[in-house]
């Protein structure tokens, strides 16, 4: 049965072949524990692992490989990233576009260490006004976290401006590229990014329990594990130097295996190519959902920066059913509800409603989004009164 998946905000499937080629030569041939042992074993999984760190080095245009820590998924880089950096009584600054893996960790601190949040509010399309992080700034802001691509509507912040802004007020940046990260051109000098948490099982093609935590070279954080990490054994601190720091704990070998696979895959692509696709197939879905009776779409006009996102409603009908009906009857697979960010649903009016979300990825095809469009032409057919 074909699956025509369009939830790859979510995870991206289905993974090339080289991923899970990688993957199972790793569990098969070579599965040792890295840098934990001298044999030729544990050198050779050490090595993926360092193979893996260069190719995401160049793909974000990171000077030393080592100021990536890998992660389990985006949510653990962030909060190493937020938990690490934060003081008591410090003043954060980020916006009403965040997924709750930010949103929730600012919450904890608020309660627990009397830090203060500041979250700006964006337009219904999710664009921020920059004027407003200058006039939000006070003594004690130490840090500015903002996706890089909200994950319900699909807009695109501009983060070399925010960056540079924060910069001249000594504030740090913490960027969630977990909707950009292999799909958006992200290159941390150039945009004057502090910390990067992305993802490696969305738009980079790794398997699922992979990630990771770019942080600048001037930034020692508290680490959010402490642990074995096979180096300094003899002391009984973590160590300083990066990346074992923030890697304590045998870490997902087999899954940055794979990483690596998609990493290079994204590169030899181009991501400049890659999201050139997906933006055109962005307008396709966004343009052909316009013209159907009923259905409202939500995020940046046609034309606009958009990810490979497009949320909508169909008048009617539940987010909910709708998605059932597109899985059952069309075997079509999206996300539906609430996506995670209540601050987002605020943002768009959906959060009485939730809405339908349909992301496309690197596989996807203008005969995919065909198909995608048919059905929901079929339910609005059903569903919306004349
Ligand atoms: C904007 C954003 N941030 C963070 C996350 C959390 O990512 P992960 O599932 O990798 O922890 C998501 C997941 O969809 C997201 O869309």
């Amino acid at each position: 049965m074909t699956i025509y998946y369009f939830d790859h905000a979510a995870s991206s499937w289905p993974k090339p072949p080289e991923v899970i080629k990688a993957m199972a030569d790793c569990v098969e041939l070579y599965g040792a524990n890295p840098g934990r042992g001298g044999h030729r074993m544990a050198v050779q999984a050490s090595k993926i692992l360092f193979a893996a760190r260069a190719n995401l080095a160049k793909l974000f245009n990171i000077k030393n490989a080592n100021d990536i820590s890998f992660a389990l998924n985006t949510t653990a880089a962030l909060n190493q990233a937020i938990s690490g950096f934060v003081q008591p009584n410090d003043h954060v600054i980020s916006t009403s576009i965040e997924h709750n893996s930010v949103r929730r960790p600012l919450e904890y601190l608020k309660r627990t260490k009397q830090v203060e949040v500041t979250f700006l509010q964006t337009n219904e399309k999710g664009e921020l006004d920059l004027d407003d992080i200058v006039q939000a700034i006070r003594p004690n802001t130490s840090l500015l976290i903002c996706s890089h691509g909200s994950n319900l509507l699909g807009s695109i912040m501009p983060i070399a401006d925010i960056a540079e802004i924060c910069r001249k007020h000594g504030v740090k940046v913490l960027v969630d590229a977990a909707q950009t990260a292999g799909t958006y051109p992200i290159d941390v000098q150039a945009m004057g990014i502090d910390m990067l948490a992305f993802p490696g099982h969305k738009g980079l093609l790794g398997p699922q329990g992979t990630g990771g935590l770019y942080l600048a070279p001037d930034l020692v954080l508290e680490p959010h594990l402490h642990g074995g990490t096979g180096s300094q054994s003899e002391s009984i601190e973590q160590p300083t130097v990066r990346p074992d720091r923030y890697e304590a704990g045998t870490p997902n070998t087999p899954g940055i295996a794979g990483l690596n696979e998609g990493v290079k895959l994204i590169m030899q692509t181009g991501v400049a190519n890659i999201h050139h696709k997906e933006w055109q197939l962005s307008q396709q879905l966004l343009e052909g959902l316009q013209q159907i009776p009923g259905v409202k779409c939500f995020g940046p006009e046609l034309g606009e920066p958009r990810s490979g996102i497009v949320s909508f409603l169909i008048e009617g009908v539940e987010a909910s059913e709708a998605a059932f009906i597109l899985d059952q009857s069309f075997q079509i697979a999206v996300r539906a509800g609430y996506h995670c960010t209540p601050l987002g649903h605020e943002t768009a009016g959906t959060t009485d409603s939730g809405a339908v979300r349909s992301s496309v990825g690197f596989y996807t095809s203008k005969e995919d989004v065909d198909y995608f469009l048919s059905a929901i032409r079929e339910i609005s057919k059903h569903y919306v009164s004349k």
